[in-house]
């Protein structure tokens, strides 16, 4: 029996390393769980998590989705400048994500395939026996396909993901970001800042353009035309949505399919099943771990009563691996059913992934270029290294061997 004391760090080891042990303890002994430490509440279970994603009313996204940002907004009873569309509640979240739905169709972004195809390509592995899976490989991909979809000077394509990966970042222990984060994420902000007045001075057919020209209604009802903060935080929010996940989740597929070769095999076997095999690993590993909301009334689960205005922590990481959604949940089986449960690595409710399917699509053309470059290989594994950053979880480093 295990009596040591329950305690959920998000910025520990524990946390970066995967907290699945810790997750399972949390959803049968604390399904609402308290952090004396850091002021917060977490819910764990399949169901909890869902409802709380639906429920935007109780569980606001309004003060921020971190808990460095959450904390500081409920201090000073304030929301977050820039408004990012994430950091919205309805209305405004509705109008904003009616402007930029169209980009992201699941259509819109089946006539990208030929880019990201072409994206892959350029950025396969220069040394096909010996390379570093997120390094060489799974890093540099995303940021290209999604600058070339805002239309951005891609020169500075691995630039941004340098700047979003230092804001990320965060040590044991350290919550909010530290001084080389914070200059990082005043670049971005500059860089975004610069493409939108450039864009303004010379309109293009591409993202940035289109936010330009389009209308909301403001708070008076009267129709209005976004600002150059408002672009620049969509674009910043972009460049990091789409460079950071991605990335993730194809060096966990490395790891995932070396612990378990029978999957890779039938893979190998069978293409088909190359987009069953992103949803396992969205669900099995995701890249993003949890999603932060602050509470806006008191609210009783479990016995338990959230007070108002307190981070909670949705953790859909726990909850795709909740055995009272799923059969056999620890398991990584990619031909499993997933009719059984919401498959939360995206999200659920209105601030599900706007960007799922192409990070899909993205996913399944990089799965697919790796089973043919790699059909047997091995890991070194004391060389594998995992990110410690918020939100995402994964590998900084995953050195292959290809097997001849
Ligand atoms: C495997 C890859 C990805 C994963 C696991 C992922 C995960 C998520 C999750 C969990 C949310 C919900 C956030 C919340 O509820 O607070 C979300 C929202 C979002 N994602 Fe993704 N994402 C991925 C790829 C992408 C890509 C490639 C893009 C960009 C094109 C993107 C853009 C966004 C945006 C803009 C939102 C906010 C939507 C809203 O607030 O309405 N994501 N994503």
């Amino acid at each position: 029996m295990t009596t040591s004391t329950l305690m959920f760090d998000p910025f520990s080891d524990d946390f970066f390393n995967g907290p699945y042990a810790t997750y399972a303890r949390m959803r049968d002994e604390s399904p609402v769980y308290y952090s004396p430490d850091y002021d917060f509440y977490a819910l764990t279970r399949h169901a909890d998590v869902a409802a709380a994603f639906k429920d935007h009313e109780t569980f606001s996204s309004a003060r921020g989705v971190d808990l460095s940002m959450v904390r500081a907004m409920i201090a000073a009873g304030e929301n977050p400048s820039p408004q990012m569309i994430i950091y919205m509640d309805p209305p405004d979240h509705r109008q904003m994500r009616s402007l930029v739905n169209k980009v992201f169709t699941p259509r819109a972004i089946q006539s990208l395939t030929h880019m990201v195809t072409e994206q892959i390509e350029l950025h396969l592995p220069e040394d096909t026996d010996h390379f570093d899976a997120v390094q060489d490989f799974s890093a540099l991909f995303p940021v290209e396909v999604i600058t070339r979809m805002m239309g951005v000077d891609v020169s500075q394509a691995q630039q941004v993901r340098h700047w979003i990966d230092r804001s990320l970042h965060r040590a044991p222990g350290q919550i909010d970001m530290d001084e080389d984060g914070i200059q990082a994420g005043i670049e971005i902000g500059m860089w975004c800042y610069d493409l939108v007045q450039q864009r303004r001075d010379s309109p293009k057919d591409d993202m940035i353009s289109r936010l330009i020209a389009a209308e909301i209604l403001g708070d008076d009802g009267l129709p209005r035309r976004l600002d150059d903060i408002e672009i620049t935080g969509f674009a910043a929010l972009l460049g990091g949505a789409g460079a950071e996940t991605v990335t993730k989740l194809i060096g966990s597929a490395v790891v995932l399919f070396a612990k378990n070769p029978e999957q890779w095999q039938k893979l190998l076997d069978d293409r088909s099943k190359v987009p069953l095999a992103v949803e396992e690993l969205l669900r099995y590993e995701a890249p993003a771990q949890y999603n932060v909301r602050c509470s806006t009334r008191d609210v009783t689960l479990h016995g338990v009563t959230i007070p108002a205005e307190k981070p909670v922590f949705l953790v859909g990481g726990s909850a795709n691996r909740d055995p009272r959604a799923w059969t056999d949940p620890d398991r990584f089986d990619i031909d499993r059913d997933h009719t059984e449960a919401q498959n939360l690595g995206f999200g659920y409710g209105i601030h599900s992934c706007l960007g799922a399917a192409l990070a899909r699509m993205e996913s399944a053309v990089a799965l697919n270029r790796l089973l043919d470059i790699m059909p047997r290989y091995e890991i070194d594994w004391d060389h594998c290294r995992r990110v410690s950053m918020q939100n995402v979880a994964g590998w900084h480093n995953v050195p292959v061997r290809v097997l001849r």
